[in-house]
């Protein structure tokens, strides 16, 4: 009986898992995490199936390099292709190696042990680079079933070993998907090991909204047992479009700092939900908006009045994220009967344009007719009721 079963009997172990019905904070913690479906990598899947599924027909190598900008998820591509694809569609070893930060003697080590650990071979305990890379060719090459390999972060520091891997693919039939980032990419794409070693490439785009919406959408329902509010989600997604080119990392980034909050049953504000995607907005926040509602508001009584209703509404609304246009002019009206000012709607939008325009308020990727800020509401309040009541003392 193995250690687990001792310490759970098997009738709880059952219980926790239908408890947890699958929803496991390790979608949010495991960088290795794969979720049950890839969204919106079908044509990519597609491609690298098809190349690969020529060469296991008809029998030879192919290598491969699958690239993209940092974060939009080049990992989780190679991982799904690698544990969810290929045991399905083809009776093939595989053998996934994250060589970022691990210099040669580790990677050929990995790969020797995980080479081993595949066709169920013991293997000779050695220290040497040559001596492991021996051993490793000498499996690779023995084996009865075809073998895919992944090497994950391939950068200068162990382009060699990507390379060499590569040529051995070629060599023994079997296939090597490199993993890189576009600064990578370009680097080494220049050179000529790099170029020669590999015949197909895979370009991952990053998302569109509606995309990355699904995206963290899933994740959500993967990871965080009460869900999360659709306002929590389209706000994350949108602060990721428009701050950080519709990253997938830097969604789950937002939604593990959001983590312990909602685990503990807390509701998500809107405050923590710009505190848990502050990084990714930071440079917008260097701005002093005291003095940029001044400027723009010079003279511009109605713009400082559309800013003060809408900050006013998200700050007496904690749980919400946005405002509706039609929600803005009613708040806006009953202000200007208030004050006995003049109610020209089509002054509103011009202000909302102005506002737009400066990067204070924000349209919603999902719906222009949602508006959004990213700086504490509290803060554009104060500005623009002080810098409004000193424009009308000063007339
Ligand atoms: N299409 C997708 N569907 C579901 N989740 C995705 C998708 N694309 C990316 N992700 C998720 O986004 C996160 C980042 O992805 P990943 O770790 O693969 O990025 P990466 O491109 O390898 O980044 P790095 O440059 O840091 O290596 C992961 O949590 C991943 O599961
Ligand atoms: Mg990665």
């Amino acid at each position: 009986m193995s250690l687990r079963g001792f310490i759970y009997p098997n009738q709880d172990e059952s219980l926790i898992g239908m408890v947890r019905q699958n929803r496991s904070p390790k979608g949010l913690f495991d960088p290795y995490y794969v979720p049950e479906k890839l969204l919106h990598r079908d044509r990519e899947l597609d491609a690298i199936r098809g190349i690969y599924r020529d060469s296991y027909e008809e029998d030879y190598g192919v290598n491969c390099l699958v690239h993209g900008i940092t974060g939009v998820g080049m990992t989780v591509f190679s991982r799904y292709f690698l544990t969810k694809l290929t045991p399905h569609h083809f009776d093939a070893h595989t053998v996934y190696v994250d060589a970022r930060k691990k210099d040669v003697l580790e990677i050929v080590a990995e790969l020797n042990d995980k080479i081993h650990r595949e066709t169920n071979t013991p293997i000779t305990v050695a220290f040497d680079l040559d001596v492991l890379w021996m051993q490793f060719k000498r499996m690779a090459a023995s084996t009865s079933k075809k073998t895919v390999f992944v090497v994950d972060g391939i950068d200068e520091t162990n382009e060699e070993i990507y390379s060499k891997l590569a040529h051995l693919s070629k060599e023994i039939r079997a296939s090597t998907i490199g993993v890189l980032n576009s600064h990578d990419y370009r680097l080494l794409t220049k050179g000529y090991a790099t170029k020669v070693a590999y015949d197909f490439e895979i370009p991952l785009d990053t998302y569109t909204q509606s995309q990355l919406y699904e995206i963290v959408r899933q994740r959500v329902e993967d990871t965080f047992p009460l869900g999360l509010t659709e306002e929590v989600v389209r706000y994350i997604t949108d602060c990721v479009i428009e701050f950080d080119a519709g990253k997938p990392r830097t969604s789950v980034e937002a939604l593990k700092a959001l983590w312990p909050m909602a685990s503990s049953g807390q509701e998500i504000t809107s405050d923590a939900v710009r505190a848990a995607t502050s990084n990714i907005t930071a440079a917008a926040h260097d701005m002093d908006y005291m003095d940029t509602i001044d400027t723009i508001s010079t003279n511009d009584f109605m713009t400082l009045l559309v800013l003060e209703s809408l900050s006013q509404h998200l700050m007496t609304y904690k749980t919400e994220t946005y405002i509706d246009r039609k929600t803005l002019n009613e708040l806006v009206l009953i202000k200007c009967e208030e004050l006995g000012v003049k109610f020209i709607p089509e002054d509103i939008e011009k202000s909302l344009q102005t506002l737009i325009f400066q990067s204070i308020v924000f349209e919603s990727g999902y719906s222009r007719n949602l508006l959004y800020l990213i700086a504490p509401p509290e803060i554009l309040y104060d500005s623009s009721l002080s810098l409004r009541r000193e424009l009308a003392r000063r007339k």
